[in-house]
């Protein structure tokens, strides 16, 4: 068996959040191709909707008509989705809304203090339960602040300079390490006063409304790293992934899985709405162990559980450290990778910020604990192709916040 043929993916997950939200901000009508397909971001556009921005479905695309934002009648529902939650606290904090926020178990039980606390900076008036969701927000006059990120999170660059949009004056924010910069890409794009110095952004209040934009969102580079996975542990496999996004801040797992020896070409580059986006052949090779460290983790935070996979059946030792966000996902994904690659008999050694792999080892399927986790439920489906016995999953579905046609298009490939 092999894994062979070509795959298109919807498109990337961040991009089509900040499409929706962004599109919302604008002033007139914004279309959007090629929209991700998962949960989550249905979430942030029923979030949207119930502020009163109206959006329609086109055929496959989706018209957003950007405007005034009103307070929703009902708390805010964020489902599964971290990226709706922070943005659309610092977004609807910035336009002076009074809200709501609510989300699902997982949700309810991740830290939104490290929003809260930015835009209290800010002099947002909320309440949370203990810094975490249900949180309200109220009506605040925000002021302009500069924020010194503890951590390399995207969400918490993107809900200070959403706020930054609406607030007195200029605001800026600091990482330690540089996440992926969507949020600063597009707002430039539509005509923000936005500069980024080094690791530094700054936005100023906008003085005239956001432009409306036509985009086709590029396919998730964090969706087709289960397949690029997939065709390079397993023996005959070839795969073309077409029109995959290639922003430098996202393709940390496709450098390490070079890095491991695993065979990739890149066939074709090229650049749409200022994002580079690439066609990319992965096959089977014997992949090594690799390390992989602080630096390096924001570049690849969201593919490490199929990096763990990866590494089982790769020579020697793979060591990731200064990994310790992952424990604040959807799930724990330190605990739930170590536990399930133990159950499946990897060497697997569990760190307070990753994990020590030694490879290679024959797994054994087993019943895997998801955690409705979506990357975990992926992850452990891409190690059942090598396992001996089949990999039994206690919540399949639960791959539908990011990309519900994951099974179809597997078995699509499964030759
Ligand atoms: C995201 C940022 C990352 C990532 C998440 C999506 C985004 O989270 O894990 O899946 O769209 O900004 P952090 O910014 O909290 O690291």
């Amino acid at each position: 068996m092999g894994i062979k043929g070509e795959i298109t993916f919807p498109g990337d997950k961040s991009i089509s959040h900040r499409s929706l939200m962004f599109a919302a901000l604008a002033e007139g009508t914004s279309r959007i191709a090629n929209l991700s397909t998962g949960a989550d971001v249905m979430s942030t556009r029923k979030c949207l909707e119930a502020c009163g921005i109206q959006i329609q479905d086109d055929g496959d695309d989706v018209v957003i008509t950007g405007g005034k934002f009103t307070d929703p009648k009902l708390p805010l529902d964020c489902g599964n989705s971290g990226t709706t939650t922070r943005l659309m606290l610092g977004l609807l904090a910035g336009q002076g809304i009074n809200a709501t926020f609510m989300g699902d178990n997982s949700l309810s039980d991740r830290p939104i203090g490290r929003i809260l606390d930015p835009l209290s900076q800010m002099e947002l008036r909320s309440e949370s339960h203990h810094g975490k969701l249900p949180v309200t927000i109220h009506k605040s006059d925000l002021n302009g602040t500069h924020y010194e990120s503890p951590v390399a999170s995207a969400q918490v660059k993107s809900a200070i300079l959403l706020a930054g949009l609406g607030a007195r004056s200029d605001t800026s924010v600091t990482e330690p390490i540089l996440s992926r910069n969507h949020t600063e890409r597009m707002l430039k794009g539509m005509g923000a006063e936005l500069f980024t110095d080094g690791l530094t952004v700054t936005v100023s209040p906008l003085k005239s409304s956001l432009l409306p934009f036509k985009l086709s969102v590029p396919g998730d580079p964090s969706t087709g790293a289960f397949f690029a996975a997939a065709a390079a542990m397993v023996p005959g496999s070839n795969i073309i992934l077409n029109r995959i996004l290639r922003n430098p801040t996202r393709i940390g797992f496709y450098s390490a899985l070079y890095q491991m020896g695993g065979g990739m070409d890149c066939l074709d580059q090229w650049k749409e709405s200022g994002e580079w986006i690439g066609k990319l052949n992965v096959f089977h090779q014997p992949l090594s162990g690799i390390s992989i460290t602080k630096n390096d983790v924001p570049g690849l935070i969201d593919e490490l559980p199929i990096i763990a996979i990866l590494a089982t059946q790769a020579e020697g030792k793979t060591k990731v450290h200064g990994a310790e966000e992952l424990r604040v996902k959807e799930c724990d994904r330190i605990h739930a990778v170590c536990t399930n690659l133990k159950k499946m008999g990897a060497d697997i050694y569990e760190l307070k910020d990753g994990f020590i792999i030694n490879g290679p080892t024959q797994l054994n399927g087993v019943e895997i604990e998801t955690y409705q986790d979506h990357r975990i439920a992926m992850a452990f489906t891409i190690a059942g192709l090598v396992a001996d016995g089949d990999v039994l999953l206690d919540d399949p579905e639960c791959i539908s916040i990011s990309y519900p046609e994951f099974y179809k298009e597997l078995a699509r490939l499964k030759q």
